[in-house]
């Protein structure tokens, strides 16, 4: 699927059970590596993002087999060859093979990663962390190559959080000789289900969902069976989509620990919440409410669901204001965004100025990466008339089939 078509102005209504967690699932994959052994990740999202990190793991000799509840990994058979080019420089988490093949391999050689063009997503604190544990990294033409004959452990103070690195960390340290203490860890529920996920393969690591980590090296991993748990992104995207159009839809499973910012800024639009065992209920406001937000590290608002408030604030009442604290490139939508007739001012590029129009119309609109192409669809959703939304391959990294989840309901969407 490439483009995907709409007919907006439909309010959402009925149920969508939210998929597992990209975001958690990549980097355990790449922990899988760390390994000789089965594992089985129930509830793993079946995303081109997976998908991708699938075959990268096969080109390693693993084997990799999709079963009616989840995806079993053994990597009992592995070999330190080559990956293809074109698979690593397309997606920004094979940056999360470095710390696992200098666990498994002591080296590895690799293009450097890719991702979405959401800003300039540099690999200099991924460097300079796995030095510290005892890697040595050297430029050879398009590729890195690293060595690491013996990982130490050793006490890394981060100086900004980033999830990323201490995911790359903890994988590095687990084969390290001695433990590693991390100051200024990432915070983020994925790093949470990253160690839940380890612990139970027979590693220590303790303090994740704190900045103190602490990851004891050298201990030999099994495999296990996890579930992955649902993605706090994917939730959100509905979450604002139901918002946009003034609907009430069951987010089924949505992860509501998780999600207490995005909660609190959703209700601050005027939806009405009901969190409730089954996941959340939410009752869209007829209109949604101006506000004022900042992407922040979690426990703060999530950067991935910001261009999604900025698109649905398009038809708020009033000014809103979005700062992205994050990435310095996330405001790629708005000219796709103006093209539909919202008025937004970008300044400095890192913040937007969002003064609600009445209504957006249908346009024909190009998604150019994973979280901006949502927002674009939730666009099409709200607008009056007919929108076509191109770029769905980057849709597609991040969602199962949100074609299918918003036809459900019962939006007047097509895929082609
Ligand atoms: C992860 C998420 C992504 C999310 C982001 C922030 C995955 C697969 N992706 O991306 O969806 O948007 O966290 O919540 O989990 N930085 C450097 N040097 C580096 C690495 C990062 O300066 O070597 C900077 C980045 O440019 C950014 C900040 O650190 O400004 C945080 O980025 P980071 O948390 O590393 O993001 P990712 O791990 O790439």
């Amino acid at each position: 699927m490439e483009t995907i078509h709409i007919q907006g102005g439909i309010p959402l209504q009925g149920k969508v059970r939210i998929q597992g967690s990209k975001n958690a699932a990549l980097p355990i994959l790449a922990a899988c590596l760390l390994m000789e052994d089965v594992s089985f990740l129930r509830n793993c999202p079946r995303i081109a993002d997976v998908e991708a990190m699938i075959e990268l793991l096969q080109c390693l000799g693993c084997s990799m087999h999709w079963r009616r509840e989840g995806l079993e990994v053994n990597t009992r058979q592995f070999n330190c060859g080559a990956l293809p080019e074109k698979a690593v420089r397309g997606m920004r988490s094979s940056v999360f093979l470095w710390g696992a093949l200098l666990g498994r391999c002591g080296e590895f050689s690799l293009e450097y990663p890719g991702g979405c063009v959401i800003g300039n997503r540099p690999v200099d604190m991924h460097i300079w962390a796995l030095e510290q544990l005892g890697a040595r990294f050297q430029q050879e033409e398009s590729r890195l190559y690293a060595y690491a004959p013996h990982l130490s452990g050793a006490y890394i103070r981060l100086p900004i959080s980033s999830v990323g690195v201490t995911e790359n960390i903890i994988l590095a340290a687990l084969s390290a000789q001695g433990d590693t203490y991390v100051e200024g860890a990432a915070k983020e529920p994925e790093i949470i289900a990253l160690c839940d996920f380890l612990n139970r393969c027979g590693a220590w690591i303790e303090g994740a969902g704190t900045e103190h980590l602490h990851v004891v090296g050298g201990r030999r991993l099994y495999g296990t069976e996890y579930t992955i748990p649902a993605d706090r992104i994917v939730a959100g995207t509905y979450l604002f989509a139901t918002i946009g159009t003034g609907g009430r839809v069951l987010l089924e499973q949505a992860p509501v620990k998780h999600m207490g910012e995005t909660i609190r800024v959703a209700e601050d639009m005027g939806a009405v919440l009901y969190l409730t065992s089954e996941g959340i209920y939410v009752q869209g406001p007829s209109r949604p409410r101006s506000i004022r937000l900042e992407t922040a590290p979690y426990p703060g608002f999530p950067t991935d669901l910001q261009s999604i408030v900025l698109a649905v604030e398009t038809v708020g009442e009033g000014r809103s204001k979005i700062t992205e604290r994050i990435f310095e490139n996330r405001f790629r939508i708005v000219p796709q965004l103006q093209k539909m007739g919202a008025d937004i001012e970008v300044e400095d590029s890192i913040c937007a100025h969002v003064c609600g129009v009445n209504a957006l119309k249908g346009a024909h609109l190009h998604g150019e990466e994973l979280r901006g192409g949502a927002a674009l669809v939730i666009a099409g959703l709200m607008a009056d008339g007919e929108s076509r939304v191109d770029g769905v391959s980057y849709i597609m990294r991040g969602y199962e089939n949100i074609c299918r989840d918003f036809k459900e309901l019962g939006a007047r969407v097509s895929g082609e």
